[in-house]
């Protein structure tokens, strides 16, 4: 073994233990630290027993154990626990020498700490790392950010640990500066989020208004999964709908309906809101795991307000049909506008992010990995200056050809009172996309009605702002005209 590790890692938690032992399966050396010390004998005594593990017992015997320029992997939780490390860590380093941020943690937050590292001298790395415990043994997605000069010194790891598509390709490359890399993976949360939420309408349409069984389900599951939205979440609801515990019992049956979160959905729809952008369905997909917490609510309010009663007429096989359709045209609409969100953020921060190069890296490894991300990856390879996914000749086909079941599908959801408020807002989204004219006229109107917010006019040129006495009352003073 060599006397000087290859990379150090402080975090010896679900996701570091299997991230180390997928690098030192790959050839590396690796030096591990917890802050929990009895975890490093017992972590090198057990499932790294005889394999290229370096054991410290302290963050300066870690960094004293690492080849230069040392690289420092921290996989700890995210917010706090990151400044302190950082902090424990940056005394035993030496200018040139890299930090690296494994976890989730907030674009923002990896902007400041990159600045403050480089500003000590060092390096700083943030990256998305996306797989949960099984991607982070036998091959993550990986999405770095941070110091652009970091880079060459990670990417030979980086790239052997990480998954690799058919055409053995990495799903891993560099990302970007700052918080580049964290902003991904965040986006690439968000999105999680809504394949998960379009998803769990789909269950609830075939399990309610079709009054489908687990089988059934676990059937027509195992069925998509073989076309157009083959994927891993399309996967594992197949294996969920067919999981039977001990006694034979359907544990999805008895699974509490009250999601949780940790953030990642919310701050993408936040990030949205901040730059403007509709990432409607990725915000419905939050709101809903809110409304499913708000369990003690609904329960009283079920039982006092009355709604359709779910009856399905027409054919059951169509309409499992129509829901395939209605999840890829939401699925679409859904990564048009995490796209959208990615490029806005691109421009305000001065980011040159490759988006066909991100979909490569979602392609494999990562949670929502799929087959459909190969074809968002060649929309861009054909037009790297694509302004909205739905615009690509190829998705704008496969949209087109959903839409009549998609729309069937959240009619009649409506109709029966079963709540589908991502696949609805994603074609509300999608009319309002594809609409030459909407009413913000007359939004445009009421504004300058009560407070001479001014609007512009069609004909005039773009720029030229006019202010109109509705009422003969108010004065002729217009508001100063600016856009938050
Ligand atoms: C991944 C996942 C992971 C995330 C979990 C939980 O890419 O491996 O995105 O990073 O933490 O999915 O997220 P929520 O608790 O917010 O659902």
């Amino acid at each position: 073994m060599k006397k000087l590790a290859d990379i150090g890692l402080i975090g010896l938690a679900v996701m570091g233990e299997n991230l180390v032992l997928n690098m030192e399966s790959h050839g590396y050396t690796v030096a591990v630290y917890n802050r929990t010390v009895a975890k490093v004998d017992k972590f090198v005594d057990g499932r790294g027993a005889g394999k290229k593990f370096i054991g410290a017992h302290s963050i300066e015997e870690l960094c004293a154990t690492l080849e230069r320029p040392r690289k420092v992997m921290m996989l700890v939780k995210a917010g706090d626990p990151v400044d302190h490390f950082i902090d424990l860590v940056l005394p035993h380093l030496e200018p040139g020498d890299i930090i690296i941020d494994g976890g989730n943690s907030h674009f923002p937050d990896t902007i400041r700490r990159t600045k403050y590292v480089e500003n000590k001298g060092m390096l700083y790395i943030g990256t998305g790392v996306s797989g949960g415990e099984e991607g982070a043994l036998k091959g993550p997605s990986i999405m770095p950010g941070g110091s652009p000069d970091a880079w060459p010194h990670v990417k030979e790891i980086f790239q052997s640990i990480a998954a690799k598509v058919e055409s053995g390709e990495a799903c891993c490359d560099w990302v970007g500066e700052g918080g580049a890399g964290h902003f991904v993976k965040m986006v690439h949360n968000g999105i999680e989020y809504g394949d998960m939420q379009i998803i769990t309408e789909a269950y609830q349409l075939m399990k309610e208004l079709l009054g489908m069984s687990n089988d059934d389900m676990h059937e027509v599951f195992k069925k998509w999964n073989t076309g157009f939205l083959d994927s891993y979440l399309i996967e594992i609801t197949r294996d969920i709908l067919g999981y039977k515990d001990e006694n034979g019992e359907e544990t999805v049956d008895f699974i509490l309906d009250t999601a949780g979160q940790k953030g990642t959905g919310k701050w993408t729809g936040i990030s949205a809101l901040d730059l403007g952008i509709p990432l409607t369905l990725i915000g419905e997909s939050v709101f809903a795991r809110c409304l499913s917490a708000q369990k003690d609510l609904r329960v009283k309010a079920s039982k006092v307000i009355s709604g359709p009663q779910a009856e399905f007429k027409g054919d059951k096989q169509q309409f499992i049909d129509d829901l395939e359709s209605a999840l890829l045209g939401a699925k679409i609409i859904s990564y048009a506008q995490g796209y959208n969100l990615m490029m806005e953020a691109a421009s305000e921060h001065g980011w040159n992010l490759n988006y066909g190069g991100i979909a490569l890296m979602w392609r494999g490894g990562c949670i929502i990995r799929s087959v459909f991300l190969g074809d968002i990856k060649k929309a861009f390879d054909n037009n790297p200056e694509l302004p909205n996914l739905l615009l690509d000749p190829f998705f704008k086909e496969k949209v087109e050809q959903a839409q009549a079941g998609w729309r069937r599908v959240c009619a009649t959801a409506v109709e029966n009172g079963i709540p589908v408020p991502a696949m609805t807002s994603a074609l509300t989204y999608f009319d309002g996309f594809r609409s030459e004219r909407l009413p913000a006229n007359l939004l445009q109107a009421q504004r300058d009605y009560f407070g001479a917010h001014t609007y512009e006019r069609v004909d005039k040129p773009r720029g030229e702002f006019f202010h109109t006495n509705w009422t003969g009352r108010g004065g002729d003073t217009a508001s100063s005209t600016y856009n938050a």
